[in-house]
């Protein structure tokens, strides 16, 4: 085994252990198969590093194939259809778009509303097809309170929400939105909605199903999505919002895609000075120094923080919300 293949073969059982494990026992499978045999590491190999993904690669192989394969299947598929699931991997990138993270940004934004006593115009980095741009078009239900879907066929999104958590009787009013993304997905291209839902792994129906109703309600009216990278084209899409509103800007599960910590250090920095409230919904090693004692706590959540102070953790695809005592 070279360098090369040992490493793709310890990213892989990695992915396999820590995130494969407690979700999807078949991506588990695939992953620790393709860890443990040189020539399927080789076919890896032959991609950039940063297309290597465990997830990249699973989703590319459900993708070509139509269904999730067993590992034994691994070597005939690779043979035949090695090519195939090379070029989605060398042209897609994983773009999951998770709209019930909303659950978790809808309080922040009603309060920021409630503070400025105003509307809001609304911009996310980092958008995908833009799902996370419609925190007023779902439905939620945290437990002690719920906003019923606004529509009949909207999704309801579920979060266990702590007592400390401000929970919103209101949507806040959002009178402009846009997203931002390296490559916007196209709610009105299939085989951009293929890929969505292929993103969500094997055996979460519940949140595929809650993924197609968002996509249903997303069509009707899709959010403006422009092709730009975060750290060079926000500035001229901030231009763009109207005066007469709180410009939100926010992130969810994107930071973590800028590799260098000094871009995203400059990107923190320009947001702190910039005229906007900047919500920023990542791992907790995305950005260090604003985590504080949180770094250490609860690894498997995201970090909620407005304007770089921590303002709640957060499950990572929307599903717990704990607000931060005598934050916000
Ligand atoms: C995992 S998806 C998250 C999508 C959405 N925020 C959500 O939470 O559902 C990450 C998205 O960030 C985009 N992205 C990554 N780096 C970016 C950059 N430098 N500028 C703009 N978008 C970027 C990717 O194209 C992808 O669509």
């Amino acid at each position: 085994m070279t360098a090369q293949t040992s490493q793709i073969a310890n990213r892989y059982s990695r992915f396999a252990m820590t995130e494969a494990a407690s979700h999807a026992p078949a991506y588990e499978a695939l992953a620790l198969a393709m860890a443990a045999s040189l020539s399927r590491l080789s076919f890896l190999a032959q991609l950039p590093t940063a297309r290597q993904q465990p997830n990249l690669f699973l989703a590319a192989l459900r993708h070509v194939t139509g269904r999730v394969i067993a590992p034994q299947e691994l070597d005939d598929i690779l043979s035949d259809h090695g090519a195939e699931i090379a070029a989605v991997m060398r042209s897609r990138t994983t773009q999951t778009n998770e709209p019930a993270r909303c659950a978790t940004l809808l309080p922040a934004l009603a309060q920021i509303a409630a503070q400025t006593h105003g509307p809001i115009a609304l911009i996310e980095v980092g958008a995908s097809a833009g799902l996370c741009l419609l925190p007023d078009a779902y439905g939620y239900d945290w437990g002690r309170a719920t906003l019923p879907a606004p529509a009949p066929h909207a999704p309801v999104f579920s979060c266990e929400a702590s007592p400390e958590t401000p929970l919103p009787q209101q949507r806040p009013e959002i009178i402009w939105r846009a997203g931002l993304d390296l490559n916007p997905l196209d709610l009105h291209n299939p085989e951009d909605i293929g890929w969505l839902e292929t993103l969500v792994w094997p055996g979460q129906e519940a949140r595929l199903a809650r993924l197609q109703a968002a996509i249903s309600v997303a069509k009707a009216t899709p959010p403006r999505v422009v092709a730009g990278d975060l750290t060079r084209d926000l500035a001229l899409l901030m231009q763009e919002a109207p005066r007469d509103a709180t410009l939100v800007v926010f992130h969810t599960a994107v930071l973590t895609y800028v590799q260098d910590q000094a871009a995203r250090d400059r990107f923190a920095q320009e947001m702190l000075k910039a005229q906007a409230i900047w919500l920023s919904n990542e791992g907790l090693g995305v950005f260090p120094q604003f985590a504080g004692a949180e770094a250490t706590r609860h690894p498997d959540k995201f970090l909620l923080l407005k304007n770089g102070q921590p303002l709640a953790r957060t499950g990572p695809h929307g599903q717990s919300l704990d607000w931060i005592e005598h934050a916000g």
